[in-house]
């Protein structure tokens, strides 16, 4: 938690200070690499960091102002979103993430509460990505203080499954699941992941288990169904790799396909229609937990691995076992005989 005061930066530039509430050393000490990390970071879709400074001991992180701003998670609750509009904001988003990503950032907390909309000429909003707190470099080995500080403060509705395991190990595919289910949101209108628990949304995240887009929303187009089902899946090797071909899938302009319930994936760029070949439908009662209400559209699970299979002694195993037994019988009765 974060409380934020419009400023005057001594260069003469309006600012909005962000300081954390906390006094936790942990947390102070990821709010300056907060602002490190996010100064470093240039680019239109992206809130730039202007400076980081001592605000009576804790770390002040001085941001550009996003005037008139509000975020993508007011505009959703306002209603659903025209699709001139959508296509738009998700173009920005992806410019964004993608950005973030190019200089080795990888977000980690990445939902609509952190998507500022700053008012643009005309209608139009410029989606600005914020809240770096969770952000790391992608190269940089897991540190266990900010892995728990991470898992406390992240979203659960919008965090990979990997990341809810193990919030210090993840790359830049994490980032890859929030899109997808940010997406999904901005189509559909209602999240893709919710529960009454936070243990229900974490089971519903773990096991992909959200209503399929055309029934949620009927006749969004195939392509944006297609690019949503491409980031939603629990393991990240299935994943679309990167914000560059999520952005290809998205418009159609790059065939994703996903076989087998998600064993095999592959694009092809240079596709100018999408030709669309959708995961088998699971069985509902396959991924719905015991005791949990089921939705009423069976949902679709995408990539779950396979439930470990109990391994058998090998048929020739037996055979070894049985003749031991045999001769051992043999042996017994021949020395009693003897
Ligand atoms: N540069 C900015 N300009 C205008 N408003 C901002 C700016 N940065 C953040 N805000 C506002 O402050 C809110 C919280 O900011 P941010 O998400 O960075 O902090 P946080 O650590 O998540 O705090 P919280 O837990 O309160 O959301 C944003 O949702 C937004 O409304
Ligand atoms: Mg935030």
């Amino acid at each position: 938690m974060a409380r934020l005061w419009r400023v005057r930066h001594s260069d003469g530039r309006i600012g909005a200070l962000k300081v954390s509430r906390s006094r936790d050393p942990d947390l102070l000490a990821r709010a300056a690499r907060e602002g490190r990390l996010q100064a470093a970071l240039v680019h239109p879709n992206i809130v730039r960091a202007l400076d980081v400074i001592d605000v009576d001991g804790t770390p002040g992180i001085v941001l550009e102002l996003v005037e008139g701003g509000h975020t993508l998670e007011a505009e959703l609750r306002a209603g659903s979103l025209p699709p001139e509009r959508l296509e738009r904001l998700v173009a920005g988003l992806l410019d964004g993430v993608e950005a973030a990503h190019r200089a080795g950032v990888i977000h980690r907390d990445l939902k609509p509460a952190n998507v500022l909309l700053e008012a643009g000429a005309g209608e139009v909003w410029v989606p600005r990505l914020c809240d770096f707190g969770l952000a790391r470099p992608e190269f940089e080995p897991p540190d266990a203080k900010m892995t728990r500080a991470g898992f406390i403060l992240g979203s659960a509705a919008y965090m990979a499954p990997e990341q809810a395991r193990d919030a210090g190990s993840v790359d830049a595919r994490a980032d890859i699941w929030s899109l997808g289910a940010m997406l999904y949101e901005m189509v559909a209108g209602v999240p893709a992941f919710e529960g009454d628990t936070l243990e229900q949304v974490l089971l519903r995240v773990t096991r992909a288990h959200y209503r399929p887009l055309d029934a949620v929303r009927p006749g969004v187009p195939a392509r944006w169904e297609v690019a949503v089902e491409a980031c939603l899946h629990v393991d990240p090797a299935m994943r679309v790799p990167d914000v560059a071909t999520l952005r290809e899938v998205w418009a159609g302009r790059t065939k994703w396909v996903s076989e087998g319930g998600g064993a095999r994936r592959r694009s092809i760029p240079g596709v100018a229609s999408p030709v669309v070949s959708h995961p088998p439908r699971s069985n509902a009662e396959t991924f719905v937990a015991e005791g949990e209400p089921g939705p009423s559209v069976p949902p679709r699970a995408a990539s779950v691995p396979p439930a470990p299979t109990a391994r058998g002694v090998p048929r020739w195993g037996w055979a070894a076992l049985v003749s031991v037994a045999v001769v051992g019988l043999v042996v017994a009765v021949w020395l009693r005989m003897g």
